[in-house]
């Protein structure tokens, strides 16, 4: 195996690891024409999604203003930074399941006077509602992202939801629009998508497609917002590998307004519900499964846009893949209905190879959220008490953030060896090019094999480079975690490739992702 003059990695690595040097494979050739923009990245495809379930809400992130824990009007302070430090673009809430259950008068007004319910979706436990729709705002504006509020169409109205939508964004005098003044928000809370339901085809209500779309239109009809405070609305979807729900929807579209339509999916080895599989301590086997399911994800939305394609071919409807991750047998001990999970390298590795996947749909895929954001399913950040980690998948986050709002540019890749074990076949090498919103041309490769490095050789068309510099995420082992005994033991490290002999070859360890930007 040949390496470049310079790689950065691979000295810090050898030094912190005891892998042993990666036996040879010849080279992937990459193809990149720097002179054919696409599609733009949608900075919110690296959106989150944040539920009342579990810890994800209470204690992972709100703490209350009166806690010892530092906070910001009762937001954690290490939490909300750590978050910030990410570029969340965009956060959903609240609920998932929890939505169709929400009553967002529970939320609002003195917090000492808000009704307790029980969450009975989440491990039948109360739900004091201290985090309601002024919280909520106040944490997406202190991170600075957008909010995606989802409404109740399982237990609630149209005039429930109309008059959610009124309260947020009146600004006239109103008797809703002066009730949120009273409760200390004069100016509207900007909406940027509001979805009517969830999972209609489930824990919203066990509708049929159809039903669930007469219900949309008879509800849309009725959400109503001053001009310049309209958001995108959002129609509950199909999950998995469904395509009815984007059929039926988007040929009903022509009438009845929205925006986008949500579609879930989540990967999990083996391909039983039942039996999900442990979060570390797995093997190869589950490893590439896990991997696999970002090909089948990427298969399913090419099946939803092709329906999208011949319904709406002026691109109208966008896919809002509005729930998506990893989802294990719960972590022994845990209440089985907080869907706590352990965070490894296999987490961030499929984050990455979903990324790749929404930055190549890009005209059609324009908002994503993955679930969830903190302690619940595939988290970005695990907490104990006062404590805090920072997950794998928070490192993939961090990595990716210059495709936020980055033009796409097309690439090939040539040579790339299958990566094949258990009935289960991957390309080797996954790659994703984009010139970023500062100009600079981003290239993000994963070798996706677990033992063996590859080596990626670039011919670049309509810029030139010579060196490739930014950070490279892999680990000793494919469950590689950080825990608070050991928080950093995934992390990013720097990494540097130069070009030798006019040719910029970029090494990758076994199970990597290397996000650098190209420099001439
Ligand atoms: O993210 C956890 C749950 O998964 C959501 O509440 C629900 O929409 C989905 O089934």
């Amino acid at each position: 195996m040949r390496f470049p003059l310079k790689a950065t990695w691979l000295a810090l690595t050898l030094a912190a690891t005891t892998w042993s040097l990666p036996a040879a494979a010849a080279d992937v050739q990459l193809s990149i024409d720097a002179g054919k923009p696409g599609p733009v990245i949608h900075r919110n495809v690296y959106g989150q999604f944040a539920e009342h379930l579990g810890t994800g809400i209470y204690e992972g992130m709100w703490v209350g203003p009166d806690s010892k824990v530092p906070n910001v009007r009762g937001w954690r302070k290490d939490v909300v930074g750590a978050l910030k430090a990410l570029k969340v673009p965009l956060v959903r809430w609240p609920g998932g399941c929890f939505a169709d259950e929400y009553h967002w008068r529970d939320g609002i007004g003195p917090r000492g006077k808000r009704p307790v319910k029980v969450n009975t979706h989440w491990g039948g436990v109360p739900e004091n509602n201290a985090v309601g729709t002024h919280e909520f705002f106040d944490l997406v504006e202190q991170l600075g992202a957008e909010a995606y509020v989802n409404g109740n169409l399982g237990t609630g109205s149209a005039q429930e939801m109309a008059e959610w939508l009124e309260y947020m964004t009146a600004e006239g005098s109103s008797t809703l629009a002066q009730q949120r003044r009273k409760n200390g928000r004069d100016k509207p809370f900007k909406v940027s998508y509001f979805a009517v339901g969830n999972e209609a085809w489930g824990c919203g209500g066990n509708m049929t497609p159809e039903y669930y779309t007469n219900q949309y239109r008879q509800v849309a009809t009725f959400l109503k917002t001053p001009p310049g405070n309209k958001p995108q609305f959002v129609a509950s979807g199909g999950n998995a590998q469904d395509t009815r729900w984007t059929e039926v929807l988007s040929t009903q579209n022509i009438k009845f307004n929205f925006d986008l339509i949500g579609h879930h999916y989540y990967s999990f080895p083996g391909g039983e519900w039942e039996k999900k599989g442990p979060a570390v301590g797995f093997d190869e086997s589950a490893w590439i499964w896990l991997l696999a399911q970002a090909q089948d994800f990427g298969k399913t939305v090419e099946a939803n846009i092709a329906v999208l394609d011949r319904n709406d071919p002026q691109k109208r409807i966008g896919l809002a893949l509005d729930e998506w991750g990893s989802w294990y047998d719960p972590e022994p001990g845990s209440n089985p209905g907080f869907l706590v999970q352990r965070n490894t390298m296999r987490d961030a590795m499929l984050a990455a190879l979903h990324f790749h996947m929404f930055h190549e749909h890009a005209d059609r895929v324009r908002m994503t959220n993955i679930a969830q954001m903190v302690n619940v399913l595939q988290a970005m950040i695990l907490t104990d008490k006062t404590r805090m980690v920072l997950t794998p998948t928070y490192h993939a986050f961090a990595m990716y953030t210059p495709f936020q709002d980055a033009t796409t540019l097309p690439s090939t890749l040539a040579g790339n060896p299958a990566y094949a074990l258990a009935g289960k076949t991957l390309p080797t090498v996954s790659a994703s090019a984009a010139r970023g919103k500062d100009g600079k041309l981003y290239l993000a490769l994963l070798n996706v094999n677990p033992r063996e490095a590859q080596t990626v050789k670039l011919a670049l068309q309509g810029a030139s480079a010579t060196r490739a510099v930014g950070r490279v995420l892999s680990a000793a082992a494919m469950d590689s975690e950080n825990t608070f005994a050991q928080p950093q033991a995934v992390q990013p490290v720097a990494y540097e490739a130069k070009a030798a002999g006019g040719t910029l070859s970029l090494p990758l360890p076994p199970k990597s992702i290397v996000v650098v930007a190209l420099e001439d």
